[in-house]
């Protein structure tokens, strides 16, 4: 099976059975030599890559620019389920952020341009004077979205899917590309 199919079925069984956000993953990005790991939520599957959403100023966006090796890996424990993807993420067009950004509630889009993700910040308070501020500017006015609140999008090279097992007795099927051929492994658990 395509791994992006298999994807795309448990994915599903996610959203139906889990009582909790199954986009939500674990993103890791590598810098100078370090792994650094923090959850985001999947907003997009194409049928060349996984999208989510991000300020790219922030420390990830800094992580991904030197290095665009990135890592996703979900996991539903109701379904007893884990995915790991490894891939190659690129910035998506502008158009495709503008897109995305339009459907976000006023306030998060507010949100976006009053956090500098990522960077240090005296106090809470300053960060709800800047929100009120744009909140201000932009009265009355669509909010448009910053240049730098982007998609990124993460095309996959390897995939490996992971089953719950009785007595430890778990399934792992890892898919890799060969010539542009999925191929597939079972590894031992
Ligand atoms: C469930 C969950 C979902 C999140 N989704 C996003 C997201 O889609 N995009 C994002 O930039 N940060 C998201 N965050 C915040 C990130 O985990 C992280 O704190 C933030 O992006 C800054 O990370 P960085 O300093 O490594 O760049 C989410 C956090 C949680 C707990």
């Amino acid at each position: 099976m395509n791994p992006l199919r298999k994807f795309k079925n448990w994915y599903k069984d996610a959203k139906n059975e889990y009582t909790f956000d199954h986009t939500a993953f674990n993103l890791s990005t590598s810098y100078k030599n370090k792994p650094y790991s923090r959850m985001v939520l999947l907003k997009k599957i194409l049928p060349d890559g996984f999208v989510f959403f991000t300020n790219i100023k922030s420390n990830k966006g800094k992580h991904f620019k030197s290095n665009n090796f990135l890592s996703m890996c979900f996991y539903w424990e109701n379904l007893k389920k884990q995915i790991r993807i490894v891939g190659k993420g690129i910035v998506c067009d502008e158009k495709d952020s503008d897109d995305y950004f339009s459907t976000r509630i006023r306030g998060s889009q507010i949100g976006a341009w009053a956090s500098k993700q990522s960077s240090e910040i005296e106090n809470r308070s300053y960060l709800l004077k800047k929100f009120n501020q744009y909140s201000k500017k932009f009265k009355n006015k669509q909010v448009p979205r910053p240049k730098y609140w982007v998609g990124i999008k993460i095309t996959p090279i390897e995939y490996e899917f992971w089953e719950g097992g009785e007595f430890r007795i778990h399934k792992r099927e890892f898919y890799y590309l060969k010539n542009k051929i999925w191929q597939k492994k079972i590894l031992s658990p």
